[in-house]
């Protein structure tokens, strides 16, 4: 199997902050540094994808803007085609603040354009989603898109992958509907009611996805590697740091479009978690969401060294 991968999701321009801490409320702090660049948890997705070598549509929206131009550029460069609609709302925006130090992050996102995805939208690509190897989506844009997409590639067969990011309190119809959720910990708190915070705790929280109707959940912990958890047991991975840590930003879509890629090109579920981790732990040791994703070359290579 070598099809293509359909992702549906948002892209929005990327503001980067770092500093040694988060401003409090009512105080001005004096940053390190500024970086403006690609990003969306969907297109992110797709650009990893793509750049990790495989056939790779991107379902949205945008604004007419100077960030809608900054999506384009970006697809074009890493090989993504775009199936998008363009309206007069602005193309969004995300903040981002990275800990200069540890390479952490917090986010707010306002997905602006994507916030109008409609599943009419979706229903206008169904021929790409249908003719699909692997369908990825996450819920930055509206859940009933998200729905409508999955319910039509579930119907056509496509192997399905929900990101369930950012965390939010899924209807129950969600989960029946994808081969695999893909939660870091807060994503599986909150879709679990239990608090993630080491291999057990993840792999109860993997096990009670499953109840909920996932066919297997793939947690992101972070440091602390993958774990895949299926009905017939679980597979836990190590992370694998490319290099020192620079930017964690954008690693979990890293990892995302890295398993996609490695699924729509026919490696087994083991197989692709392994590439994934690599994709995601080049991408760590780089600035920026989009700007960071590995070719599928040095993937090779960091699966090759160790
Ligand atoms: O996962 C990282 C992404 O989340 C960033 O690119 C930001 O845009 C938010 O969507
Ligand atoms: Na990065």
């Amino acid at each position: 199997m070598t099809g293509h991968i359909a992702i549906l999701g948002v892209f929005v321009a990327d503001c980067a902050f770092r500093a040694d801490r988060p401003p409090h409320m009512g105080e001005t702090l004096l940053g390190k540094s500024f970086q403006l660049g690609p990003g969306g948890k969907g297109s992110n997705q797709a650009v990893a994808a793509a750049r990790a070598g495989c056939d790779t549509r991107f379902i949205s929206r945008l604004g007419r803007d100077t960030f809608a131009d900054l999506a384009l550029a970006t697809w074009r460069d890493a090989g993504v085609t775009p199936a998008i609609t363009q309206g007069e709302t602005a193309t969004g925006a995300a903040y981002i603040f990275i800990n200069d130090t540890t390479g952490q992050n917090a986010i707010i996102i306002v997905p602006g354009a994507a916030a109008e995805i409609t599943p009419e939208d979706v229903e206008r690509q169904r021929d790409i989603i249908t003719s699909a190897s692997v369908f990825v989506t996450q819920l930055e844009q509206p859940l009933d898109a998200a729905l409508c997409g999955l319910r039509m590639a579930r119907g056509a067969g496509v192997t399905t992958i929900l990101n369930p990011a950012p965390a939010a309190d899924l209807p129950a119809e969600f989960l029946p509907l994808c081969d695999y959720v893909t939660p870091n910990e807060p994503e599986a708190t909150a879709l679990t009611g239990i608090e993630v915070t080491d291999l057990a705790s993840a792999e109860a929280a993997g096990n009670a996805l499953l109840d909920k109707g996932a066919g297997a959940a793939l947690l992101t912990l972070g440091e602390m590697g993958a774990l895949l958890v299926r009905p017939e047991g679980s597979i836990h991975i190590a992370a694998r740091p490319a290099g020192p840590v620079i930017d964690t930003t954008g690693a979990g879509d890293a990892f995302n479009g890295g398993f996609a890629a490695a699924l729509a090109q026919g490696m087994d579920p083991i197989a692709a978690m392994n590439f994934a981790a690599a994709t995601a732990g080049l991408s760590i040791t780089r600035h920026g969401t989009a700007a960071s994703m590995p070719s599928r070359a040095e993937i090779d290579a960091a699966l090759a060294a160790t």
